[in-house]
């Protein structure tokens, strides 16, 4: 998809207009953190915990798919030991000398943010792990055989890295925070209570099952939730409603395209391609790309991962496949030739994967006959 390209209503990326209104709709404390439970509790301690020593905390990682609220917690985490918030990213730190001069800065307690930390350079990434270990860093002066190495100590500060990939990064850097946590996809339960706290905030007079009509349709992700109540928003003032109920915000998300499940266009274009014009596959990708008029990549990238997450295709070996799910979704029933096809399919899917993959491709077989049954 080009850069200057609209991104779908249903992306978990952030755009220009989130990041305006994202601000102002972040929680500022841990107790106004929805959901989350575990890393909530366990980070709360860490935080707790050294508050009460009077230091500044571990070190702390924060994982997870865009959108769940990394950037929030780590505002949170500043806000909470009432520290000040020091920002930046791995991309923006492409020397050595960048994260020495950002280091050398920083204050006692102070926490630093780093973002997309997984895209740091290697000499930046070095540099980093001593300073983690020792509030120590290197500040080489000079160049080839002349130059030296003037140590620094750095005040005590915590380190709060964020990642959409942490199998990328580094064994020595992930082993160098106290703390990691993996924030899950938010339950719909969760989601309507992203979207209460924001309706509050954007002044909203919405209904509860309103609420759980756009938390259905957001896939997991409060970015998303926000967004789709925003357009319902709109949706409202235009059409003069005054409390907004499920008709009203289901009215609204149709009208963009997006479904209860929260599908969009091209999600529900491949879906529909795939059962309709190659009997539910196997297809290939670039074959099925032809059939939607998009690029393999986009197919791939922006409509895949989450169809697959939702168990509605299947990746196999001989091509892409729609599930039971896929042609329930599309008020459609799978044909029995293609069910009785399908449990091995689905099973190879996993055959060369880990021991949990294994697992997964079993349950999805039992969820297959049951549907069967
Ligand atoms: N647990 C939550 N409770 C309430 N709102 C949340 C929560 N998590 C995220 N949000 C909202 O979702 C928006 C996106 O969250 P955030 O920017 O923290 O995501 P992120 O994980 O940093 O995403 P990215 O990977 O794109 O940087 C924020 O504006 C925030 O208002
Ligand atoms: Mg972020």
């Amino acid at each position: 998809m080009a850069a200057d390209q609209e991104q779908p209503l249903v992306s978990a990326a952030v755009d220009p207009e989130d990041r305006a209104v994202e601000a102002a709709l972040r929680p500022k404390n841990l107790d106004d953190f929805v959901g989350q439970a575990r890393v909530r509790r366990q980070l709360s301690l860490v935080l707790e915990a050294s508050r009460m020593r009077g230091r500044s905390a571990d070190h702390v990682l924060l994982s997870g798919p865009p959108g769940l609220g990394k950037t929030t917690l780590a505002m949170i985490i500043a806000a909470e030991m009432n520290a000040p918030l020091r920002i930046s990213s791995g991309p923006a730190i492409q020397h050595a000398g960048d994260l020495a001069a950002i280091l050398s800065s920083l204050t006692e307690g102070e926490v630093l943010f780093l973002d997309e930390i997984h895209r740091m350079s290697r000499p930046a990434e070095e540099m980093l792990y001593m300073a983690m270990e020792d509030f120590r860093v290197d500040i080489i002066v000079g160049k080839g055989p002349g130059a030296t190495a003037i140590p620094l100590d750095l005040p005590p500060f915590t380190l709060v890295g964020a990642t959409t990939r942490a199998g990328l990064l580094p064994g020595p850097l992930r082993d160098r925070f106290g703390f990691t946590g993996h924030l899950e996809f938010y339950s719909t339960g969760e989601l309507e209570l992203v979207l209460r706290r924001s309706a509050m905030m954007m002044d909203m007079r919405v209904n509860s099952a309103a609420f759980a009509e756009v938390a259905g349709r957001s896939r997991g992700t409060p970015r998303i939730a926000n967004r789709l109540l925003r357009r319902v928003r709109d949706w409202a003032l235009v059409h003069g409603v005054d409390v907004i109920d499920a008709r009203c915000a289901g009215s609204a998300l149709d009208m963009y395209e997006v479904d209860a499940k929260g599908l969009d266009r091209l999600d529900r274009a491949v879906l529909t391609a795939l059962v309709t014009k190659f009997n539910g596959g196997p297809v290939g990708l670039s074959t099925l790309a032809i059939a939607v008029g998009e690029e393999p990549e986009t197919v791939e990238t922006v409509a895949e991962p989450y169809l697959v997450r939702e168990g509605m295709l299947g990746r196999t070996p001989r091509g892409r496949i729609a599930t039971a799910a896929a042609w329930e979704h599309l008020g459609l029933v799978m044909p029995p030739t293609v069910a009785a096809a399908m449990p091995e399919d689905l099973f190879s899917v996993y055959q060369d994967d880990s021991s949990s993959g294994l697992e997964d491709s079993r349950r999805s077989e039992t969820e297959w006959s049951s549907r069967e049954g």
